[in-house]
């Protein structure tokens, strides 16, 4: 299947950052580690769900702990379980020293409990969302979302998986038993210093956002799952701050992506690589039926040549081939045949996805995301520091100020695009539907439900999107770049839904 890469560099490009940044640590040539598995939490019983957000310390690396944040535990939080036509309640508590907000992202829920900047948790007190869960199953997930600090929050740990489930998916012949063939696999890249500890910094953020060199999965490098020898789920998400992943298997083996961030798609698609964009969810099955281990590669896209266009798997090859050390996988599925394996075919039809008819479309929005210009824009466009300015439609993000008003119900087109570079642009509150991607037809595998759509400097991206939800004055939704450094300079928007 046709993909291209035209990605353009930021004026900084990938290869600024050798040097300028700490350098992989020797603990990732240690011993393998098994994959750390979120607990899993049950929120159908509509009993609160205690959720503790506090300081961790968490092993990285043997032997080195790492002063972290967490949900409950040291680092990131519980797979959240819920399903639709059910109410979940949640109840944080905040016992840092600083306020914190907690979005559910990907959640088709009221501005009022969608957790945004306006929905600060102060420190020491308490928060109890009741969210009524109407969407299709889903892999959605929660992260801080608190104003100007979502960036550091999230690197530091402040993030956690959420499964919706339905009655339609429960039908379908997929694997389901989480930990064991349905596994979470939060994707994310971090830097540390000589003492093992994370290295962050908001204010020394390039234009590409904190990129770190170290790919953890559910905060472990390069571990490995044990796995039954049959089919195998893998709800993947880029949870990273700035990272685009290029997602493939050191054997090339093919596997089926079949969903995307809003649910299942149609049906399943086959895929050797994909691109994956901060913020986005793929569900993916690949068969280990063979009895060989499979190792995920996660691979930097911004390593990729950035003069180079073409179909993703000959540019994959090229880079594979290189004469660069081959990848290390960053996680290893070893399937082991005393385990029950899920050995069904996949199903030819999944989800029944309804395009809304062009007359339906009542109105088109434009945003542009603009690295320097704007209001405050001044940056002269070398790369490295300095006070950026990102913003949105020439404004960058005024907790103060309501960028757009929507109406409740009414299909709108949105068109996005930037002046430069690439963005993972996402909506709070729905899911939408694209038309098209930096100006190219969208290909089989994102024609599900979105909440994330990338878009650049070449052409537009179109979205079809409907609210069907309210989100008032007080408490709006969001639009930003889910680069959260760019999302925390304020390349970021506010609208209600009336
Ligand atoms: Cu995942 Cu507004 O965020
Ligand atoms: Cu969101
Ligand atoms: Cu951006």
């Amino acid at each position: 299947m046709p993909f291209t890469l035209n990605r353009r560099s930021f004026v900084a490009g990938g290869a600024a950052l050798v040097g300028t940044r700490f350098v992989a640590p020797a603990w990732a040539k240690a011993a393998p580690v098994s994959l750390p598995i979120p607990k899993l939490v049950d929120g159908t019983s509509g009993e609160p769900l205690n959720l503790t957000i506090r300081k961790g310390l968490w092993s990285f690396m043997p032997g080195v702990a790492t002063p972290t944040l967490g949900i409950n535990q040291d680092y990131l939080g519980p797979t959240i379980r819920t399903r639709r036509n059910s109410e979940l309640n949640l109840n944080y508590h905040n016992t840092l020293n600083e306020g914190v907000s907690v979005h559910g992202h990907g959640l088709h829920v009221p501005g009022e409990v969608d957790g945004g900047p306006q929905l600060e948790i102060a420190p020491s007190q308490r928060w109890q969302p009741t969210l009524s869960i109407v969407q299709p199953a889903a892999t959605c997930w929660y992260h801080s979302h608190t104003h100007g600090k979502t960036g550091e929050h999230v690197y530091r740990g402040l993030a956690g998986m959420m499964i919706i489930d339905d009655d339609m998916s429960d039908d379908l012949p997929l694997p389901r038993t989480y930990g064991v063939d349905d596994l979470p696999v939060i994707i994310q890249d971090r830097t540390f210093d000589a003492k093992g500890h994370l290295v962050y910094s908001l204010k020394d953020a390039d234009e590409d956002g904190w990129l770190g060199e170290t790919v953890i999965i559910n905060g472990a490098i390069s571990p490995v799952a044990r796995v039954p020898a049959g089919k195998v789920r893998l709800r993947l998400l880029n949870g990273a701050n700035a990272r685009f992943y290029i997602v493939t298997f050191a054997d090339k083996r093919t596997f089926h992506k079949i969903a995307c961030d809003g649910g299942l798609l149609s049906e399943p698609v086959e895929m050797t690589a994909m691109e994956m964009a901060p913020g986005e969810r793929c569900e993916i099955v690949v068969d280990l039926a063979d009895g060989a281990p499979a190792g995920l590669l996660t691979l930097f896209e911004d390593q990729f040549d950035d003069e180079e266009e073409g179909v993703l798997s000959t540019l994959l090859d090229r880079f594979l081939s290189a004469d660069r050390p081959a990848p290390q996988p960053s996680l290893t599925l070893t399937p082991d045949k005393a385990l029950p394996a899920h050995t069904a075919p996949l199903p030819g039809k999944m989800a029944e996805i309804v395009r809304p008819k062009p007359s339906e479309i009542v109105r088109t929005r434009d945003f542009m995301l603009e690295m320097d210009g704007g209001k405050g824009g001044g940056h002269a466009g070398h790369a490295g520091h300095g006070a950026m300015s990102m913003t949105i439609n020439g404004a960058v993000m005024d907790m103060s100020v309501i960028n757009e008003e929507v109406k409740r119900g009414e299909w709108e087109r949105w068109r996005i695009r930037a002046d430069q570079g690439a963005h993972p642009f996402h909506v709070h509150g729905c899911s939408f539907l694209i038309e098209q991607m930096e100006g190219a037809p969208v290909t089989p595998d994102q024609q599900g439900w979105k909440d994330m759509v990338v878009l650049d400097d070449d052409d537009w991206s179109e979205i079809v999107v409907r609210f069907d939800h309210l989100a008032t004055k007080a408490y709006p939704y969001m639009y930003h770049c889910h680069i959260l450094e760019h999302e925390d300079h304020g390349m970021m928007g506010q609208f209600t839904v009336s």
